[in-house]
């Protein structure tokens, strides 16, 4: 195995010392780069883009060509596994993703498959195999997948939607349907995460897209034990080193206290909490990643500065933080304006690190 030279990342994940606050940027490899949008067009469609580990790789590393950052992150999509179910995915455009075959009644659950990650998904291990490959231990390789209610969203509602009203009405209705899908998007993702660990990924995320839009007690039964049963059965170690698992609830700043006890190693926070005192609500049990919003990049650089400098203040002394947005980077961003939160966060954060090594 090659030796990693940069190891920030895993190690601020596993609140070890560190010379400077980590970063990485949620969907870094993306429309809003030049680079990407010649490389999709060179694919075909998104789909194509996921399906062609070559392609695939060269996005990934295409932010990292532009910018220091600390960590790539597999190019895919949380969608592949309701797709390798056989939901038929499709993205259109300036619709976004949408499923030929919705899941809607028990007997929809019952057929649905367990994919073999080394079988249907297998375009996605390839991709992760290439991509390590070709990082050659420059920084460490992020995998990932959707929590089980935000696949079960999107599979139920057969398209995004503001309100998964289909979603909500399952739960409500038939929570017994809702808890049997659930049960079968624990194991699918929890092999689809073992797979991409085997395959060579460092450290792995789970995101939960859409917990926040859940109540606290539907929160913890559909979204938190779910994602917690999945953490159970992973890979907790490859190459002689911890395997860390990030979990991010977007808006679930209300329930750090519940998640930080999921079995995580380290939370996403979003812009809607304060870093500050979100670290202190969840202590030494696990580090946060986060939580720039991801509309200060359109504004000014000297803006950006400042809140770079605000969210590394919120956090505090000591090791513990991942510098991220609060969400993906947005198409419009002008990438010069990521240099400068880059540039900031390499001027301003080793002061935060200082005395602690
Ligand atoms: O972070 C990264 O750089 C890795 C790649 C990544 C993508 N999607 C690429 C992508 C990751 C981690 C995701 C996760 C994902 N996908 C989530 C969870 C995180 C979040 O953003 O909340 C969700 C909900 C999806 C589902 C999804 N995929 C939607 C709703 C869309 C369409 C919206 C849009 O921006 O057009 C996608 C497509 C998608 N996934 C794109 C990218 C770069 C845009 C596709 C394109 O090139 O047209």
């Amino acid at each position: 195995m090659t030796e990693l030279k940069n190891d920030r990342f895993l190690r601020a994940l596993m609140r070890q010392p560190v010379d400077r606050t980590p970063l990485w940027i949620m969907r870094q490899a993306g429309r809003y780069l030049p680079e990407y949008r010649a490389t999709r067009a060179k694919a075909g469609s998104f789909m194509q883009l996921c399906q062609n580990a070559e392609l695939a790789c060269e996005v990934t590393l295409q932010p990292l060509a532009r910018f220091d950052l600390d960590a790539a992150i597999l190019f895919s999509d949380i969608l592949t596994v309701p797709d390798a179910m056989g939901l038929g995915l499709g993205f259109y455009e300036g619709e976004g993703p949408r499923f030929s075959n919705p899941v809607r009644t028990a007997a929809d659950i019952d057929r649905l498959p367990i994919p073999d990650p080394e079988g249907e998904l297998k375009y996605v291990m390839n991709a992760v195999r290439t991509i390590r490959h070709e990082l050659h231990g420059r920084v460490p390789l992020i995998g990932f997948s959707g929590s089980p209610w935000t696949l079960a969203a999107y599979m139920v509602e057969g398209e995004g939607s503001r309100e998964f009203s289909k979603a909500k009405a399952m739960m409500f209705d038939r929570p017994d349907l809702m808890e049997r899908l659930l049960d079968k998007l624990i194991d699918s993702v929890a092999a689809y995460l073992n797979g991409q660990i085997a395959a060579g990924a460092q450290a792995v995320m789970i995101f939960d897209t859409w917990g926040g839009m859940l109540s606290p007690r539907d929160y913890l039964r559909f979204s938190l034990e779910p994602m917690q049963k999945i953490i159970a059965k992973l890979t907790r170690e490859a190459d002689g080193r911890r395997v860390p698992v990030v979990v991010f609830t977007k808006g679930g700043g209300q329930w750090l206290e519940s998640m930080a006890d999921c079995g995580a190693d380290a939370l996403g926070i979003d812009w809607t909490t304060d870093l500050g005192s979100a670290r202190q609500r969840v202590g030494h049990k696990v580090a946060l990643q986060g939580n720039m919003d991801p509309n200060v990049l359109y504004a000014s650089t000297e803006r950006i500065r400042e809140e770079v400098a605000s969210v590394l203040a919120a956090y505090g002394h000591g090791s513990g933080h991942v510098f991220n947005l609060g969400h993906g980077i947005h198409p419009g961003i002008n990438p010069e304006h990521v240099s400068a939160l880059v540039n900031a966060l390499h001027e301003l954060s080793p002061a935060y690190h200082a005395n602690t090594n």
